[in-house]
């Protein structure tokens, strides 16, 4: 376990369910995700199934269960962006990454989720890449953004 996990969830105390949110907010600040690690002390510690803390956790839209890449891009399947092509935005980006969503690439330079309406309809649809807007996109202009994004941290 790291050291940070390990900290985190010591300082709080046994049995105390009511803290199970918390934790995992403390944490996914400290790691960036919730790692399997960290359920499972987490579920020794407040005497919960890690199955439970899984359930209550995804039940949250803030919490991630896997390290993301350096570019991690947010995909927008919302109605709106649904209807104007999102599949095919979804499908570019998966041949792009070489994963699945909620995966990160092999290189760990890039990972992808697809997520509900992120509040930009009226330019759908949209991407956010490390939280930034780019609408209206099409599978085109995703390619070549992500090649051109690829060129730019291989060089860093
Ligand atoms: S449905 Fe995609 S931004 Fe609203």
């Amino acid at each position: 376990m790291t050291d940070s996990v390990e900290k985190i969830v010591s300082s709080y105390k046994s049995g105390r369910r009511e803290d199970l949110i918390p934790i995992l907010q403390k944490i996914q600040e400290a790691v960036g995700y919730i790692p399997e690690e960290a359920i499972v002390a987490i579920g020794n510690k407040l005497k919960i199934s890690t199955t439970k803390i899984y359930g209550l956790a995804t039940f949250y839209d803030q919490f991630r269960f896997f390290p993301q890449g350096k570019i991690h891009i947010t995909i927008c399947n919302g109605t709106t962006c649904y209807i104007n092509g999102a599949s095919d935005v979804i499908e570019a980006v998966r041949e792009f990454v070489g994963t699945e969503p909620g995966d990160t690439s092999r290189d760990k330079l890039f990972s992808y989720e697809v997520t509900t309406c992120v509040g930009g309809c009226h330019s759908s649809p949209v991407i956010l890449v490390n939280g930034e807007y780019h609408a209206p996109v099409t599978p085109e202009s995703i390619s070549e953004m992500l090649s051109k994004l690829r060129v730019v941290i291989e060089n860093e």
